[in-house]
């Protein structure tokens, strides 16, 4: 095992935060295991050795991220987000809306079950052929996560959580315990590597942006700065759902609190 120096420790820290938001100033010995590997096929002795070329190399710079950030999801994870967008943001955001497109965004997206839950989501409340566009955009900095994503292969346990039926309607068994989603579901959302922290790309805004489970690694400044872009994001009367354990301060951001991890656009 190749240990962190004090120094290597702080700077691999200091670098992580400042380009991706996400503090591991407490991971030492996470940070130690995830990368043993990487050294170790690569023969480099040392973490100084490693810095250098991951600064001179954004491939290395991507499997780096690849093995630091953390993508622990599943379907229908955080339910409540769902219901409350059949409930509420469905009914509110398709009334009186002459082109018939929602702009959706799951920023943090990992293997892609949260976008995919709500594509699910929506087909059953919109019914076949009702002439709606609301394909999904969805977004991570971990390339490796995105690729599994596009795949559409999952486990049992990641499906745990469907509704009765679900599964037989939009997955289909490829051996013991392993699904792959159907093409029907997979058609509706749009995978692409961002990075939360630079400046986002998008000219329309969003009617609805998933981000949960993606701040909790983050500190409050940087926080603050994300929410602040994510309204700037959203049309008026928009929602940004976020992780249960999360919030948003609400006297740096204009944000309607609606009910806990659910904000809107005033
Ligand atoms: C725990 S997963 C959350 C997945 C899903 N949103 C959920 O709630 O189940 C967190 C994801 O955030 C991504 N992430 C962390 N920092 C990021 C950043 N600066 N830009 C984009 N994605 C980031 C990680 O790569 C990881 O896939």
């Amino acid at each position: 095992m190749i240990h962190l120096t004090d120094r290597e420790f702080q700077e691999l820290v200091d670098f992580i935060r400042g380009n991706f938001g996400i503090n591991l100033s407490k991971k030492r010995l996470l940070i130690e295991a995830r990368l043993f590997s990487v050294l170790a096929e690569k023969n480099i002795s040392s973490f100084t050795e490693y810095f250098s070329l991951i600064r001179s190399n954004p491939e290395e710079l991507h499997t780096m991220m690849n093995r630091l950030t953390t993508n622990h999801t599943y379907f229908m994870r955080e339910p409540r987000h769902f219901e409350f967008m059949k409930e509420v943001i469905l009914p509110k955001l398709t009334e009186n809306r002459a082109d018939k497109c929602l702009r959706i965004w799951s920023a943090g997206c990992s293997t892609g079950e949260e976008a995919y839950t709500a594509i699910m989501v929506m087909k059953e409340w919109f019914g076949p052929c009702s002439g709606w566009d609301y394909r999904i955009l969805a977004t991570d900095i971990s390339t490796k996560v995105l690729d599994a994503a596009r795949t559409g292969v999952y486990s049992a346990d990641s499906l745990r959580n469907l509704p009765p039926g679900w599964e037989k309607r939009y997955f289909r068994k490829q051996e013991d315990q392993v699904y792959l989603l159907s093409e029907e579901v997979k058609k509706e959302v749009i995978f692409r590597s961002l990075n939360l922290m630079d400046a986002f790309p998008f000219r329309q805004p969003f009617d609805l942006i998933f981000c949960r489970n993606v701040m909790i690694y983050f500190e409050q400044e940087t926080k603050n700065k994300l929410i602040q872009k994510f309204y700037d994001s959203l049309k008026p009367g928009g929602y940004l759902l976020i992780g249960h354990s999360e919030t948003v301060q609400r006297d740096t951001v204009p944000f309607r609190y609606i009910e806990p991890s659910i904000y809107q656009k005033g």
